[in-house]
């Protein structure tokens, strides 16, 4: 903190107002070109900076947490999940980790619901059609999807999204019922009129539709294995807006070419960029790339909460998102 100003590096292009903003309160260092840092450039960003803003495609491991520099005091990072962070080494090593909860919740649940609809009204394969010039005009019996109204959608983590989920199901005339680690309080299931399944198995064998919203944790790492994704409905649609290694991706890959699964629609994937490639052929399959908080409104106010971690701990506070531990 050579000028008196916290030295802070951002691992990726954030937004215009967002870097502008970081530059006039701290001594800021940008990333020029919008790739994720390499290990070795991580792990110079940690010997030299106060505060690191990383996103989820850096992975702070103990390993690099190990080289960081004893000025390292703050890890503010740039979105909700914090599974690419080894929060208990860092704190362990007396470092923060904040993170950007509640400005994605609208955006990632929007997100889950029109993933929902493209797969049961299939959306994707009416596009294909008009796109690829293959539309002979209307037929009673083409493009039948199913209706989501009266559907039991089981949500899978019943926090933030999750209800934010639940509340725009319930407005498509769906019925919901969700799993969670613990019974939300009864004025919330009430106020949500969702149904409590204190057994994942025996919920998941009962819906039409599955919306995964837990984070990822030691705990809930294929959470929907094999064994959990046969209980489903063949008739059954799922959806991950949360991330990919919540589920088994081979095995749902199995199970949707043996037709044991209606349809599905992911935004993330078990590695990353890396989903399996049998995915794509699948009409039946919508994916997206990760971009459920994808809105400029989001991005910036994560940008926003980002510099108000920042500033808080500068100014010898607390910072508001501080994560106490790997989320579960
Ligand atoms: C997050 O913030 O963790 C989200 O997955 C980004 O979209």
């Amino acid at each position: 903190m050579a000028s008196g100003r916290l030295s802070v590096v951002v691992t990726r292009r954030l937004p215009d107002v967002v870097e502008t903003r970081l530059m006039e309160l701290f001594d800021v260092k940008l990333r020029s070109d919008d790739t994720p840092m390499s290990r070795e450039e991580l792990a110079e960003a940690m010997r030299e900076a106060d505060v690191l803003i990383p996103t989820l495609n850096d992975r702070i491991d103990n390993g690099l947490i190990g080289q960081a520099g004893p000025q390292l005091r703050l890890i503010a990072n740039y979105g909700a999940g914090v599974d690419h962070i080894d929060v208990a080494t860092a704190r362990q090593r007396g470092i923060q980790v904040t993170n950007t909860p509640g400005v994605l919740t609208d955006d990632t649940a929007d997100m889950a619901m029109a993933l929902i609809l493209a797969v049961t009204r299939r959306i994707p394969e009416g596009l294909a059609a008009m796109q690829g010039g293959n539309w002979d005009g209307w037929a009673p019996t083409s493009f039948l999807g199913g209706r989501v109204a009266g559907r039991r959608l089981g949500i899978l983590g019943m926090g933030r999204i999750g209800q934010a989920v639940a509340r725009r199901a319930r407005a498509f005339g769906m019925q919901v019922h969700y799993h969670n680690r613990n019974r939300l309080r009864a004025e919330i299931e009430d106020g949500l009129e969702a149904t409590y399944w204190e057994s994942l198995d025996q919920m998941v064998a009962r819906m039409d539709v599955l919306s995964i919203n837990c984070p990822h944790t030691p705990s809930t790492f294929h959470l929907m294995n094999a064994r959990r994704l046969k209980l489903m409905k063949p008739s059954a649609v799922i959806v991950n807006t949360s991330r990919g290694e919540v589920i088994d991706e081979n095995a749902l890959t199995r199970q949707l070419k043996a037709g044991q699964l209606a349809g599905a629609g992911l935004d993330v994937y078990e590695h990353g960029s890396q989903a399996n490639p049998d995915l794509r052929s699948m009409p039946n399959v919508v994916m997206l790339p990760h971009m459920g908080s994808a809105t400029v409104e989001g991005r910036v106010e994560m940008g926003q909460k980002v510099m108000l971690n920042v500033k808080t701990f500068a100014d010898g506070h607390r910072p508001p998102d501080l994560v106490l531990q790997a989320l579960d």
